[in-house]
């Protein structure tokens, strides 16, 4: 009798492959893709639940392999709402394989504002989401991003970020220079690292995250 070959499901071998690029990636530019391995999906999970209950574009920075991109499609924001912007050609045409039909923009996500205007993303977005190794950022790089992130987002934000750090990924200078709110919104165990979700919102922007994220409070913590 023969023997059967083990069926693989399309999703794992999309995720085979996800790692694998990923991997290659990482130890071609570690500074730039500053992680061994995709989110996880719990992480990508917290960081699409941080998303405010707003119509309009997702715009999505640092797509990788697209693993917050996944968890914002399950969570039911439409292949239309969103935008990716990757700088990695590898990574751009990987993306553009797993969600056929999605917007990809190659470039830097230091030039925001240029590519959705060059792609007539209408504006304002409803939020920025960031997989974009922001704790390593120099200063001026930081509040680059977030000042595009505020302009896209018609001054409310959110820009919400990923970061493995137990601080906020802003620095301190940064945040009280811009006047940026800032808000943890969740801690996720199940990632390696571990992560938080933050949330920026421009000065004189209330807070309000809405009933989706679990706010942590100071040494307060939630498993992922
Ligand atoms: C930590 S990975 C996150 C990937 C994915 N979002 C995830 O959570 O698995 C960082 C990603 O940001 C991209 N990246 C880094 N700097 C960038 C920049 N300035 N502009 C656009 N993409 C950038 C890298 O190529 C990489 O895909």
């Amino acid at each position: 009798m023969l023997e059967q070959a083990p069926i693989r499901s399309e999703a794992s071998e999309t995720a085979r492959h996800a790692h694998w690029l990923f991997f290659r990636k990482w130890v071609q530019s570690p500074l730039s893709v500053a992680s061994i391995a995709p989110s996880s999906p719990d992480l990508s999970k917290a960081m699409a639940a941080s998303l405010p209950d707003r119509d309009g574009i997702v715009v999505e920075l640092g797509g990788g392999t697209g693993a917050v991109t996944q968890a914002l499609l399950a969570q039911g924001l439409p292949l239309e709402r969103i935008v990716i912007i990757e700088r990695d050609a590898h990574f751009c045409a990987f993306l553009e394989r797993r969600f056929p039909g999605i917007r990809v923009l190659q470039g830097d996500a230091g030039s925001l504002k240029f590519l959705l205007r060059g792609a007539n993303v209408a504006l304002p977005v409803s939020a920025v989401i960031s997989g974009l190794p922001f704790v390593s950022m120099p200063n001026r790089l930081q509040v680059r991003l977030l000042h595009q992130a505020f302009a896209v987002t018609g001054g409310k934000g959110p820009f919400i970020q990923f970061s493995y750090s137990p601080l906020s990924p802003l620095k301190r200078c940064v945040r009280d220079r811009m006047g940026v709110i800032e808000q943890c919104t969740q801690q996720v165990w199940r990632n390696l690292p571990p992560a938080k979700v933050w949330c920026f919102y421009g000065a004189g922007i209330k807070a309000s995250p809405g009933p989706r994220p679990r706010l942590l409070l100071e040494g307060q913590s939630q498993t992922g």
